[in-house]
């Protein structure tokens, strides 16, 4: 029997409706509890362990959620590829509420958060190759599920890691345009170095839910309170994509 898929749910995906023959698994790690219970089930045909990254009340701000604990909670439930659905704001033309974004690279701008398993009295110090931080074989599995499922999809983008839990300024999104970046999120790191050092293949399938500040819609500030409605209907898509990458996954990384 191939491993499970982990799946980490981000803002909105506290829960994920689809799954079938759900159990609930409370873990403790040896870095402490995760973000909430192991959701174990069937997607698509294929095993999952569901985590909601910010727990399943959505309680946990990005820079509060213990990501290391998050991937080892995987990990230790036997699963070695994981997809990461995150939130982002669009900062390139035309990447609109309700796009999705396959992200070939990042940047971090976070601070402060542990992002590493050496990060501990003991550890042994990793130094991990992250050149390309997302695994190519789940990257182009997601833009093939969606692909197929006729959703549009954006088959690379640089994803921006922000602190939040506050929106950005016009000037910072300005800044990391010009770094490189396409969408900016606040979650993305440090889980996707974690998920490297841990050795489980990793990729990210970003909903674009606003405008980045300054951008599009957003030229003259973010309507945070609008953000609900649009947040549903991209995650809805997102979830379809989902479906049909586990009944098209071979298990492999
Ligand atoms: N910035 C940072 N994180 C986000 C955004 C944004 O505009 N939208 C959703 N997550």
């Amino acid at each position: 029997m191939s491993a499970p898929l982990g799946i980490i749910g981000g803002s909105g995906l506290g829960r994920l409706a689809a799954l079938s023959d759900v159990r609930s698994q409370d873990v403790v790690t040896r870095w402490g509890a995760p973000s909430g219970p192991l959701l174990h089930g069937r997607l698509g045909g294929r095993a999952v362990v569901f985590l909601a990254r910010h727990g399943p009340d959505h309680a946990l701000a990005p820079h509060r959620i213990d990501y290391r604990a998050n991937v080892q909670a995987l990990v230790d439930a036997g699963v070695r590829a994981a997809v990461a659905v995150a939130t982002v704001g669009g900062i390139a033309a035309g990447l609109d509420a309700g796009a999705l974004v396959v992200p070939h690279q990042l940047i971090d701008y976070t601070w402060g958060r542990v992002a590493s398993f050496g990060d501990a009295p003991g550890e042994a110090v990793h130094h991990v190759d992250f050149t390309h931080p997302y695994t190519p074989t789940l990257r182009d599995g997601l833009i093939a599920a969606a692909c197929a499922t006729g959703v549009a999809v954006v088959p690379q983008g640089v994803y921006a890691c922000m602190q939040g839990p506050r929106l950005e300024t016009a000037a910072e999104i300005d800044r990391i345009e010009r770094d490189g970046a396409t969408v900016v999120g606040m979650t993305g790191m440090p889980e996707a170095v974690l998920a490297r050092e841990a050795g489980l293949a990793y990729a990210t399938l970003a909903v674009v839910v606003n405008a980045a500040a300054g951008r599009g819609d957003s030229a003259h500030g973010i309507a945070v309170a609008e953000l609900q409605a649009g947040l549903e209907r991209a995650l809805e898509t997102a979830v379809r994509v989902l479906v049909r990458f586990c009944e098209d996954f071979d298990g492999g990384a």
